[in-house]
């Protein structure tokens, strides 16, 4: 049983199936990506809801020292980039870490992985659809169009406002929840904006490639084009005085943005879901990550310090629209309005590469015989796996018409951690190349033998006050105190294998780095990660174990 569920698949019949179309159905996707569109894909991925939206909170915590936050979360992204890029080389099929765990780690890992994956692409996007509707709304109103508000937003937000205003005393006539249609004893309270939008990024998806591709570059420029406007105006009305003191909070004020700023970034590696589409996957996939990270953080780093230079970082309090919000404390409301065309583009370009990187996933798991077969059925017109398409627009579109935001944002971000983990691990447990003369992107090699358990020394000797207060109130139930105490226990047991094995410096920084992010996610969140887990390990042990085609091939 034990090793059924650890079989591997090799990795040169891993290239070939994704050649014939695994279960010999014939799979040929276009090959039509060159390290521009790449590039732009990451962009196109990357730069959404987050920066329009979290950079806010974000800047009052940490004040405008908050740009040390995005240089960390990118050097952490950066090096899981590149162990990406390295499994992307040399394996460069369609399938993002699941792909990559499946030839590495085994069969279960890998399903776990292509599990956890659909919180990364299908829960991010319902939180990005409502952060598009919510800037969608706006937009018609600056153009005198009124959206019944039950139609704008999910019931516990709605509910939520209702209850805050009845609180404050102020008065609850308008709002959804008060407007809202009773249906059988139940109020009608829908995101519609949300659900319509991915409608209409699944149809883009469906009907091919070639035009996504096109649109995503289209989109791409655009949203470049605002953010370099929005950052030259507002060169303009920076006071200097603005960024003292830089780090008002310290370095722990920065830290609590963690979370908001790590989902700013989420995205780059839904490049590795369009391999097959490559003209040059070896070659052009590592570059178009590298070079779309570099380019969003510059991007982000300069945004950040262009808006906590134009306002104080003390007033950035509770405020989701950051960068409308400055435009308008200087009058200029005309410019606010254009960052809302901007971030609606950004938040559709984000919406659609990952609309089309789902479907891809699940391509793969079926061509294993982990899905039904029809989840890799490729559609002969429009050369895309057409089933999946409207399988993963269906599982977006609907909660998004209900959800609400915060949790799913959590759960992506504890999602996308958790592959990262497994990609940076896998890396260091590669087998060894066949064809070591091949010209193709290789991660260089750094022991990481005396630096790692040295690293490891000095993170415990700055956080020596976190552990022992995490040690002693441990039986008052603090259980994000025991994620932290869990993850120093496994960090020390890294390191005493890196220091005995030798391990690359890279690979083993990206573990550390992506486990600590995520020990810093609300422990609630961690309880519906682990049900969601479960509940994908019953579907494996119901259908996967069984049909698998390594399974098959056995008998
Ligand atoms: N990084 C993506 C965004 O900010 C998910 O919307």
């Amino acid at each position: 049983m034990l090793n059924s569920l650890f079989r591997k698949k090799p990795l040169e019949s891993t290239i070939e199936d994704a050649r014939h179309g695994g279960d010999g159905h014939g799979s040929e996707l276009r090959k039509v990506l060159g390290v521009r569109d790449l590039t732009s894909m990451g962009i196109a991925a990357v730069i959404g809801a987050g920066i329009f939206s979290t950079i806010g909170q974000a800047a009052y915590n940490g004040g405008p020292g908050v740009i040390f936050l995005f240089i960390i979360t990118a050097i952490t992204c950066g090096f899981t980039a590149l162990c990406y890029a390295e499994f992307a080389s040399r394996i460069p099929v369609a399938g993002s870490a699941y792909t990559y765990s499946y030839v590495t780690f085994g069969e279960v890992t890998a399903w776990i992985i292509g599990w956890a994956l659909i919180l990364e692409y299908g829960i991010g996007n319902v939180v990005v659809s409502i952060s598009w509707s919510s800037y969608f709304v706006n937009l018609l109103e600056g153009l005198g169009l009124h959206l019944p508000p039950w139609l704008a937003t999910d019931p516990e937000t709605a509910h939520q406002a209702f209850l805050r205003a009845q609180e404050a005393g102020e008065t609850t006539i308008g709002m959804a929840w008060t407007t809202a249609p009773t249906i059988i004893g139940f109020k009608f309270i829908a995101n519609l904006p949300a659900a319509l939008i991915i409608l209409i990024i699944t149809i883009l998806a469906y009907i091919g490639i070639k035009e996504s591709k096109k649109s995503a570059n289209f989109m791409v420029a655009l949203k470049l084009v605002v953010l370099a406007i929005i950052v030259i105006i507002g060169l303009f009305y920076i006071d200097t005085d603005n960024w003292t003191p830089f780090l008002p909070n310290g370095f722990s004020g920065v830290l609590k943005g963690v979370s908001a700023v790590f989902f700013a970034y989420i995205g780059f590696d839904a490049i590795s879901t369009t391999a097959e589409e490559c003209a040059n996957p070896q070659r052009d996939m590592p570059k178009g990550m590298i070079y779309s990270l570099i380019i969003c953080t510059l991007i982000y780093v300069v945004v950040t310090l262009v808006i906590t230079g134009m306002v104080h970082y003390g007033e950035f309090n509770n405020v989701s629209d950051p960068l409308a919000y400055v435009f308008e404390k200087i009058n200029l409301s005309k410019v606010g309005f254009f960052i809302s065309v901007s971030a609606v583009v950004a938040a559709t370009s984000v919406l659609l590469v990952f609309q089309i990187g789902q479907p891809r996933i699940w391509m793969s798991m079926s061509r294993d015989g982990l899905l039904p077969g029809r989840f890799a059925s490729i559609h002969p017109k429009h050369h895309t796996p057409a089933f999946s398409t409207i399988i993963t627009g269906i599982i977006v579109g609907i909660p998004s018409l209900f959800v609400e935001s915060a949790l799913m944002t959590d759960l992506t971000s504890i999602g996308t951690l958790f592959a990262f983990v497994l990609v940076c691990g896998g890396v260091l447990v590669l087998p060894k190349e066949s064809n070591p003369g091949v010209k193709r992107f290789r991660l260089p090699y750094i022991n990481g033998q005396f630096i790692i358990p040295v690293l490891l020394i000095i993170f415990l000797y700055s956080f020596q006050d976190r552990i022992s207060d995490a040690a002693l109130n441990l039986s008052h139930d603090s259980r994000q105190e025991l994620l932290f105490l869990i993850f120093i226990g496994i960090a020390i047991a890294i390191a005493v294998v890196t220091f005995i094995k030798k391990f690359s410096l890279i690979p083993v920084l990206g573990m550390l780095c992506c486990l600590y992010l995520m020990i810093e996610i609300p422990a609630r969140s961690w309880v519906v990660f682990f049900g969601w887990m479960a509940f994908g390990l019953v579907i494996y042990f119901s259908y996967g174990y069984w049909k698998s085609r390594l399974a098959v091939r056995r008998i």
